[in-house]
């Protein structure tokens, strides 16, 4: 099953209220919380101190490589490993046959789809075999002595190849991953009909891939019947249970540790094939494997995000009110995952206040490597299609693309099938607040320019369907006899700032220093229990918890010293570093009852919201771009992203968030593109970091703007917090899109945005909706 789980709602039903305690009041005001402070690890990050998985070396360590097959589309008749083992160095090979090694992967409706090493590869890049020696270098020539043969067979890695009469079948008879969904509410015709203006438009989006600076890997080491791994991960939990799983262990025996990792955005949510392979490798021979893959094997075979078509009409009266939404859109997740298209069509049936729509989403199956959660599964491609029509449908209707958006406002939840409200919704204050910072009116006022240069400014606005956070998390705050305190949590912090936050909330309740406070986290074998950090769910699951396990220690060391001076607990509170409201503050070192204990230990869990409302974050991005007319190239000038994802934690972290998220989206609006050889072999064509564009820092925006509209949640949690981390990129490509169509006075409807599509563009007439507004 796809890791990442969009039901939090059913999530939360599951662990609800399990201490029984009510959950603390929102906070009033803060003195730590929302500071823009600097990473509590900025210096083991930047002086290279901090220990990634990739960083671990054991003693007598192996390394391992991976035989993967060449072909979009074979069958393996014979592997022959006679020569690989004869190699100097070699000292286990594993293959489909090995001991332990028939595991099945890639989870179906009805078991799984493949295994470890399955036979039948259903794509360039798909595990075949693979092999430990003493050096990384003596692994990739004894992965290249493995002698496999291949019946190659035929392959369809395109949509529409996939989908024609007498395709090659990827699993099963047709490449449909499953009957289309449909999701459709009120009477779509009906509402066409009481429109003034229609538009319809395509929309499509390239296939993306996760470019974690750090790839995949791990560590593997087996301590007699124990198994450790340490692994590049968002969620050390779900690792433990993979590799339990696959090696037939009991959760105790296996412990896998993931402190720092070099980024995921959706790709390490969970372990991958490559634990399970260095799990046996290491078992077989006694020693301690690491593998990691490498820029091209991740590129091949670790996820991306599904490019995706789309058909967008949209009906409104004269004034802008939308009176129907027909969103179609068709995308593959590769070979395995029916995930092509989830979540793109959550804008169109939750954003924007619309009776009637239809949403149709077709999944197919190609020869090419499975998708995997990419930060925001399907929202930028959805924010794509939709933010693009509303453009189109704003200039048809001679209205200000801000002022469109702003007719078409909700308090509720629409694609949520009781439409409870929002916890809170700020997205009126991110458009308004927005283009206030922007200088919104005036930039679009000025047009583009008639020289070969031209300026466009665009806008796009965006929501995250997750990023409400609930249970599982469970958190423990100790409080040390120096009035020191350690918070023990399971999350990873995949660098957003995770452990920083932490730190800042124990040092808030606890009124001392943020530098007294000490982190242990992702660790299955020494921290608790959490979902992996994804789906922005960490600030909202993690940071209730940890409130709850502080205050729990906040209350036993002041009805300690409460006792030690004869006064009642509720005149006492915390503050720097000593307990006050006495006659004079008592230092937590001498709170005497802690001294002789030592320790002061907390519990938290995070508990099920009860409230029964929707949580979602919401943002509005604002761009100017300049398009050279002569070469099709596009800069990205200047931006202002606001966003509403309730309380600021920290605000440099938070900015730095943001940032990321503007970031990617000029990747996927104007470079990232998967290219596939559909014509030849079926193979990524550019499976490295020369020719896959990833935004450098020279194609970052100059300068850009984060904008925190914070509407005073006091419902969604007892920190006030909502998601961040995918809610800042869902906008931003298609704000840059909307702008370059400014600029231009037509469409490139197509992502990336290329010189080359720039340039044919204006070489086309424009249509008369893509006229100049
Ligand atoms: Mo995210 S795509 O849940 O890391």
């Amino acid at each position: 099953m796809n890791p990442y789980d969009f039901e939090e709602e059913a999530l939360a039903s599951a662990v609800a209220a399990a201490t029984g305690a009510p959950a603390p009041e929102p906070w009033a005001e803060t003195r730590v919380v929302g500071a823009r402070l600097p990473r509590v690890d900025a210096y083991d990050r930047v002086s290279g101190t901090a220990v990634y998985a990739s960083d671990v070396s054991l003693p007598g360590m192996l390394h391992a490589a991976v035989v993967r097959c060449p072909h979009a589309h074979a069958r393996v008749t014979r592997v022959d490993v006679t020569k690989a083992e004869r190699l100097p160095g070699v000292r286990a090979v594993l293959t489909a046959s090995s001991a332990g090694a028939d595991v099945g992967w890639y989870a179906g409706p009805n078991g799984p789809l493949s295994k470890l090493f399955d036979p039948h590869c259903r794509f360039a890049g798909e595990e075949v075999a693979a092999v430990a020696a003493d050096t990384p270098y003596w692994a990739q020539d004894a992965a290249r002595a493995i002698e496999v043969q291949y019946e190659v067979l035929p392959f369809a890695v395109d949509l529409d190849a996939a989908q024609a009469p007498g395709a090659a079948p990827v699993l099963g008879e047709s490449n449909l991953a499953g009957e289309p969904r449909v999701v459709e509410r009120g009477d779509l015709a009906a509402g066409f009909a009481a429109a003034d203006v229609v538009v319809e438009g395509e929309y499509s989006t390239a296939t993306e891939l996760h470019v974690p600076i750090e790839p995949h890997g791990c560590v593997a080491r087996w301590d007699g019947p124990r198994l450790t791994v340490w692994d590049s991960l968002q969620g050390v939990f779900p690792a433990q249970a993979t590799l339990a799983r696959a090696l037939r262990l009991p959760l105790a025996r296996v412990r896998v540790i993931g402190p720092y990792m070099g980024g995921g955005f959706g790709a390490k949510l969970d372990t991958g094939k490559y634990g399970v392979i260095a799990a046996l490798l290491a078992q077989k021979t006694g020693r301690p494997v690491r593998l990691f893959m490498t820029r091209e094997e991740t590129m091949l075979a670790i996820g991306n995000r599904p490019g995706v078509r789309m058909t967008v009409k949209v009906g409104a009266r004269k004034d802008g009110t939308l009176t129907a939404l027909d969103f179609s859109c068709v995308g593959s997740g590769g070979a395995y995952s029916t995930g092509g298209t989830g979540g793109v069509d959550w804008q169109a049936l939750d954003l924007y206040r619309c009776p009637n729509v239809r949403a149709r989403s077709t999944n197919v199956f190609v020869h090419l490597g499975p998708e995997r959660p990419f930060r925001a599964p399907g929202h930028p491609q959805g924010a794509w299609g939709l933010e693009q029509a509303l453009d189109d449908l704003a200039i048809k209707l001679k209205m200000d693309p801000v002022a469109l958006r702003l007719r078409n406002l909700t308090e509720v939840s629409q694609a949520r099938p009781n439409q409870p409200r929002y916890t809170s919704t700020g997205l009126r204050e991110c458009l308004v607040e927005g283009a206030r910072a922007f200088g919104w009116t005036e930039a679009r006022a000025k047009g583009p320019g008639t020289g070969p240069v031209r300026r466009g400014v665009g806008m796009a606005g965006g929501m995250w369907r997750g990023g409400g956070g609930g249970p599982p998390c469970t958190i423990i705050v100790r409080l040390f006899a120096d009035g020191s305190a350690n918070v023990n949590m399971g999350a990873s912090d995949l660098g957003t700032g995770t452990k920083t936050w932490a730190a800042m909330i124990v040092a808030e309740e606890l009124g001392i220093a943020v530098d007294r406070v000490s982190i242990e986290h992702a660790d299955t074998g020494t921290t608790q229990y959490t979902g992996p950090s994804g789906g922005s769910k960490t600030v909202p699951t993690e940071a209730p918890a940890i409130r709850a396990a502080v205050v729990d220690v906040k209350r036993q060391v002041i009805e300690l010293a409460a006792a030690q001076l004869k006064v009642d607990a509720a005149t006492l509170a915390l503050k720097d570093g000593a307990v006050v409201g006495g006659a004079e503050p008592l230092p937590l070192a001498r709170v005497q009852a802690l001294g002789q204990r030592g320790v002061l230990v907390g519990v938290g869990v995070r508990t099920a919201d009860t409230h029964g409302l929707a949580v979602n974050p919401f943002g509005a991005h604002f761009a100017e771009v300049e398009v050279n007319t002569r070469t099709g190239e596009v800069k990205v000038l200047r931006y202002v992203a606001a966003q509403d994802s309730g309380r600021v934690m920290n605000r440099l972290t938070y900015d730095n968030q943001v940032f990321g998220g503007i970031t990617q989206g000029v990747g996927l609006a104007l470079t990232e593109e998967r290219v596939a050889d559909a014509a030849h072999r079926g193979r990524v064509l550019n499976a490295n970091l020369h020719d896959y564009k990833v935004p450098t820092a020279l194609d970052a925006v100059p300068a850009p703007v984060c904008l925190p509209i914070d509407p005073k949640d006091t419902v969604c949690n007892s920190t006030g917090a909502k998601g961040l981390g995918e809610p800042a990129l869902i906008p931003s490509a298609a704000a840059v899109a909307n702008a370059v169509a400014h600029a231009l006075g037509r469409r490139v409807a197509h992502s990336p945005i290329t010189p080359a599509r720039v340039l044919t563009a204006l070489s086309a007439p424009a249509r008369k909706s893509e006229a100049r507004s």
